[in-house]
């Protein structure tokens, strides 16, 4: 199905520690943000590729994706102060029908055939998320003693991108707006009102790039992915 994608890229990159947006850290010498944007820039299917990103971040935007191909397709809104307003900032930005994708600028390795998987399962049936089965035992704690453990084998460990129906997302940013809530990610809110929302076999590879020693795991996911 066609789509329309926004890359939320607004964030401050606060437990990077890197007193910049990660999002220009470099894996094999080339930014962040240009690998994620090129899988969308590349996918006929994809018609938008909407970018809320901090004002004073434009111009090296701009720098970083100016040569990529068809860059005609890429739309900047303005950042908000949560990943959660930069996204609905972004909404204003897509088409009113079809199908949106919402996808982390700090996954530069997300594949074409999850998110062809993503825009066709939301497309039949409203939304769909990317996601692994948890490999480690989770367990709830309180002032670091262990309360629970949660049976592993009911526990998925959630990506993005996150694929909806347009009128479906923004019936649930404008939800949970009204309401004040403020979910981690995409589908919280739209699970918030009452919508069944579907998960497709996402990748390991697909990790988000948030503290330092990530940026390791890049390299060498970067280095099989080439090679
Ligand atoms: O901080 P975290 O890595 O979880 O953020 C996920 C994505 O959301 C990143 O690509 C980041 O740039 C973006 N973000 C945003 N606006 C914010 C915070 C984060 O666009 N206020």
């Amino acid at each position: 199905a066609d789509y329309d994608v926004i890359i939320p890229a607004a964030g401050s990159g606060k437990r990077m520690g890197a007193g910049m947006n990660k999002l220009f850290l470099e894996v094999n010498k080339r930014p962040l943000i240009a690998y994620t944007a090129e899988v969308f820039l590349k996918d006929p299917h994809c018609r938008k590729v909407i970018l809320p990103v901090q004002p004073h971040d434009i111009e090296n935007m701009k720098h970083v994706l100016g040569n990529m191909p068809n860059v005609e397709k890429i739309f900047f809104a303005e950042g908000g102060s949560e990943r959660q307003y930069s996204v609905r900032n972004g909404l204003e930005l897509a088409e009113k029908g079809g199908v949106i994708l919402v996808h982390d600028g700090a996954r530069p390795f997300i594949s074409a055939k999850i998110i062809s998987e993503l825009a066709n399962v939301a497309a039949e049936k409203g939304a769909a998320i990317a996601a692994v089965p948890v490999k480690d035992t989770i367990k709830r704690a309180k002032n670091h003693i262990v309360t629970e453990t949660i049976e592993r084998s009911s526990l998925w460990q959630v990506q993005t991108p996150q694929a909806f129906r347009a009128p479906l997302l923004k019936q649930a940013h404008e939800t949970a707006e009204r309401d004040g809530f403020l979910g981690t990610d995409e589908a919280s809110l739209v699970e918030r009102i009452g919508h069944i929302v579907h998960i497709v076999m996402g990748s390991y590879d697909n990790i988000k790039i948030t503290t330092p020693e990530d940026l390791y795991f890049a390299e060498a996911i970067f280095k099989k992915l080439a090679g």
